[in-house]
C-alpha cells in the first residue's frame, strides 16, 4: 500500500504500517511468541547464521511482531532503523554502551529523568565515561562543556519533570562541530508532537512504557536512527548483551502506536486546560507547561511541537508536606510514578522519581519539594478539574 502512491499520513502510518500478514491472513496483527526459529535444512541454518542470508534465526536477535514494532516507531519518527528493547533505562543504557569506551565524555542537560541522572553519574563514571551536566536551555554551555574526548551530547526535551525545552538545531551544529552524536530523549512529545532526526537529532530514544504504550500496560523501549552504521553497532551490542523486547509487549505497543495520534491529541488539549486552571489557582506558585505565554520558552515550543503536550509540573505554596496533602487529598488520580497514561496520574518527583539522586542533583534540575507532576489523562476535563480542586484544598493551613 505505500508502492509508488502519495506517502502516507502520519495517522495512517500509526494504524498501518509494516504489518505482514501471514499465509492465515489475520486481519489484526499476529503475534509471534516463538524462541527460535525452524530451518529447512542444515545449509540454510549455517547460512542464517553465517549472515549470508536474511531470516530469523532466534528471537532474542530478531522476532516478526518485534520487528513490526521497529519498523512502524521508525517510520514514525522520520527514520530507517530502529532497535526495540526491554525498557526505556535499556534504551539509554544500550546506546551509550553502543557508541563509547573507557575514556570517552559526554555533555548533558542537567534536567533529566532520575535514573538516567544515576546512570550517567554513579554506573558509567565506574566505567570510566565522565558526564558534564549543563543548562537544557543554554546553548552556549554545551559549547564551553566540550573536551577533547567529548564524543557524545545527551538530552531530554520537554525535561522531566520541569518541561524546559532543547533548541536541538543549535544544539545538534555545536554537536556536530566536534563530530559528537547528539542523542534525544523523546519520551514526553513522540514522533507525533516532536521528531528530532528531521532537525539535527543522530538518536532518539524511547521510552515505551509511557505515550506509546499508553494504558500503562508494559515496559519497553526503542532507539531510533537514521545511521545505518550507528544501527549496526546499536545492534550487535544489544542483541548480544540481551534486553531485548518480548513479541507480547512490541505487539501491545503496536496496538498504541495506532491510537497515539488520537491520544496525544486529546493529551494536549486536557493538559493546556489543565495548566491554564492552576496558573489562575491561588493556592499554586508557578506553572510549568510549554503552552502557556508564561513559560520562558513558549515562541521555541510553537515552533518545534506541533502540540504541547501531556505533562504539567506545578508548585503548591508551602513546602513537602504541602505537596503530598494536595496529592493524598484528591479521589480519582493515579498516586504512581508512571507517565503518559490513558488515566491521570500525580506524582511527588523530589521524592518519588528524583529521590535517588542527590539533593545538589535535585537543586542543579530545580526540582523543589513543593513541586508536583501531573501527566494528564484522557477523562473529561471537568473530573480531572474537580479531583485537582479537592486535593488544592488542602495545602497550606487548609488540612
Ligand atoms: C524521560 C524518561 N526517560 C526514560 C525513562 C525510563 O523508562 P523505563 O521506565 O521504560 O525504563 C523514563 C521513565 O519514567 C522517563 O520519564
Amino acid at each position: 500500500m505505500t508502492k509508488d502512491t502519495k506517502p502516507l499520513h502520519r495517522q495512517t502510518i500509526a494504524v498501518r504500517h509494516g504489518q505482514n500478514r501471514t499465509m492465515e491472513r489475520e486481519h489484526n496483527e499476529a503475534i509471534f511468541t516463538t524462541s527460535s526459529f525452524v530451518f529447512d535444512n542444515a545449509e540454510q541454518a549455517g547460512k542464517l547464521f553465517g549472515n549470508q542470508s536474511s531470516g530469523n534465526v532466534y528471537s532474542r536477535f530478531t522476532n516478526p511482531t518485534v520487528a513490526g514494532f521497529e519498523s512502524r516507531l521508525a517510520e514514525l519518527e522520520s527514520a530507517s532503523h530502529c532497535v526495540a528493547v526491554s525498557s526505556g533505562m535499556a534504551a539509554i543504557t544500550g546506546t551509550l554502551l553502543a557508541l563509547l569506551k573507557s575514556g570517552d565524555h559526554i555533555v548533558s542537560s542537567s534536567a533529566l529523568f532520575g535514573s538516567t541522572v544515576s546512570l550517567l553519574t554513579t554506573i558509567f563514571e565506574k566505567f570510566g565515561v565522565q558526564t558534564s551536566f549543563v543548562s537544557l536551555t543554554d546553548p552556549k554551555q554545551w559549547k564551553l562543556a566540550i573536551r577533547p574526548n567529548t564524543k557524545l551530547f545527551f538530552l531530554e526535551t520537554p525535561s522531566n519533570p520541569l518541561c524546559e525545552i532543547a533548541d536541538i538545531e543549535q544544539i545538534s551544529s555545536i554537536a556536530h562541530e566536534i563530530d559528537a552524536l547528539l542523542v534525544i530523549d523523546n519520551a514526553f512529545m513522540t514522533p507525533i508532537l516532536q521528531r528530532p532526526i528531521e532537525i539535527g537529532a543522530d538518536i532518539v530514544v524511547h521510552t515505551a512504557t509511557k505515550y506509546l504504550d499508553g494504558q500503562g500496560r508494559c515496559i519497553g523501549g526503542a532507539i531510533v536512527t537514521d545511521d545505518a552504521s550507528i544501527h549496526e553497532k546499536l545492534f550487535t551490542m544489544l542483541r548480544t548483551t540481551g534486553p531485548s523486547m518480548s513479541p507480547f509487549n512490541a505487539w501491545t505497543f503496536i496496538k498504541g502506536l495506532e491510537t497515539l495520534p488520537l491520544r496525544m491529541r486529546h493529551h494536549c488539549s486536557n493538559a493546556l486546560a489543565v495548566a491554564r486552571w492552576l496558573q489562575n489557582h491561588s493556592l499554586v506558585k508557578r506553572v510549568h507547561y510549554p503552552g502557556l505565554q508564561s513559560h520562558p520558552q513558549h515562541d521555541l515550543a510553537k515552533q518545534l511541537f506541533s502540540g504541547f503536550g501531556g505533562i504539567v509540573s506545578f508548585e503548591v505554596q508551602g513546602g513537602k508536606y504541602d505537596a503530598w496533602a494536595m496529592i493524598d487529598a484528591t479521589e480519582m488520580l493515579s498516586i504512581t510514578g508512571n507517565l503518559g497514561d490513558a488515566k491521570t496520574t500525580i506524582t511527588h518527583p523530589a521524592t518519588t522519581t528524583h529521590a535517588r539522586i542527590t539533593q545538589e542533583a535535585r537543586d542543579r534540575a530545580r526540582i523543589s519539594d513543593s513541586l508536583i507532576r501531573l501527566s494528564v489523562g484522557l477523562e473529561h476535563i471537568e473530573d480531572i478539574l474537580a479531583d485537582l480542586e479537592l486535593g488544592l484544598s488542602k495545602v497550606g493551613g487548609n488540612r
